[in-house]
């Protein structure tokens, strides 16, 4: 699926949605766009109101004639139209003049390994949508195992694991192409509702949307690990009588219940070294886990995949934003291309 280093070199800019945000690189200025994947719509006119990070300040507290959407689920662009408008506004007017004056405006597109048919042509249809006379795709696993500077083309196995909102993917590389891969549908999301869940059932407290941040901070920098406070104080609502109600929360419970959907993607690791090549896996052995993405981010998520699976653990300097540096540094033919010389006989 992913397109050849001289494909990628003649488009114009690349665009990665996310189910959480959006970043948008355009060749020669960099990376131009990084915001939440959200719109507010005025639902009475069908007015945009607004993009990314003040759309979703808005979530949950808007009057009902404003609706705010996320274009993207899943990983899968699901409103092509809403996602246009939404990369339009986030581009904004002086970007897009530039694009515009290209002859033939070329782009490509981030989408995650294995996306069926049909997730391809929604990205494609949003990109077209923007002006691309040609949308090239790049296999999220490629690009973010280029962006975090792995040495994708050599001979020796790199194992990768992207985690973000909607999904992780792990994936071993070798001479620039995925030997085994695995994408489990569990990512940051899922930490955040485990965390609503828990409230919800042994507190009988709702979390508004945009507490559930605060809350993981409330946690960390712990996270996963348990260091730091024994309980925290959380304002919510109360599930019965909806008043708003504070509540000590036992944050050792907290980490529990943020670990079960973890080991879902624990699962998934062991399943790529297990169809892994022998001599590849001695590779990784040495070399470890590279995890990038926003949910790398998650304190003790790296201690946790350590004691896993035994073999070293890293963390890429800009997690969450290696995807699209990655394509960036394709388009600009910053990455050499894997040149095997032909046998001489
Ligand atoms: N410091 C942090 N601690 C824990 N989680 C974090 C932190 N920063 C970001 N996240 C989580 O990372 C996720 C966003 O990651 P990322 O930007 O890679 O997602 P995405 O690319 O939009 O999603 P996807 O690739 O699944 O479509 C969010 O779910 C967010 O909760
Ligand atoms: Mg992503």
């Amino acid at each position: 699926m992913t397109a050849s280093l001289e494909q990628l070199r003649r488009c114009h800019f690349a665009v990665d949605l996310g189910a959480a945000r959006t970043r948008v690189y355009v060749k020669g200025a960099g990376l131009v766009v990084d915001q939440p994947s959200v719109a507010a719509v005025n639902t009475r006119t069908g007015a945009l109101i607004a993009v990314g990070e003040f759309a979703e300040r808005m979530t949950g507290r808007t009057p009902d004639y404003i609706r705010v959407v996320r274009p993207v689920t899943g990983g899968t662009v699901v409103d092509i139209e809403m996602a246009q408008r939404m990369l339009r506004h986030l581009l904004g007017d002086k970007v897009r003049r530039t694009l515009r004056r290209k002859p033939r405006l070329r782009a490509a597109a981030c989408t995650p390994h294995n996306a069926d048919p049909l997730a391809q042509r929604a990205a494609i249809e949003t990109l077209v949508g923007l002006g691309a006379r040609r949308v090239e795709l790049v296999d999220t696993l490629i690009a973010a195992a280029v962006g975090c500077g792995l040495p994708v083309e050599r001979p020796e196995a790199s194992m990768i694991m992207v985690c973000g909102a909607a999904a992780t993917e792990v994936a071993v590389l070798s001479l620039g192409s995925i030997v085994t891969a695995e994408r489990i549908r569990v990512g940051g999301e899922a930490v955040d509702h485990a965390i609503v869940q828990h409230l919800r059932h042994q507190h009988e407290l709702m979390l508004p949307s945009q507490n559930v941040r605060p809350l993981q901070l409330a946690l960390s920098g712990n996270g996963l690990t348990s260091h730091g406070p024994t309980s925290t104080e959380i304002h919510g609502r109360d599930v019965a009588t909806g008043l708003a109600r504070s509540v000590q929360v036992d944050t050792a419970a907290v980490r529990h219940a943020i670990q079960t959907p973890l080991t879902a993607v624990l699962d998934g690791v062991g399943k790529v070294l297990r169809v892994c090549p022998p001599d590849l896996v001695a590779d990784l052995a040495d070399r470890g886990i590279m995890m990038v993405g926003g949910s790398a981010l998650l304190p003790g998520f790296d201690q946790m995949l350590r004691q896993a699976t035994g073999m070293p653990v890293h963390i890429a300097e800009r997690p969450d934003i290696c995807a699209v540096q990655g394509v960036g540094t394709m388009l600009e033919g910053r990455i050499q291309p894997l040149e095997l010389d032909p046998l001489s006989s």
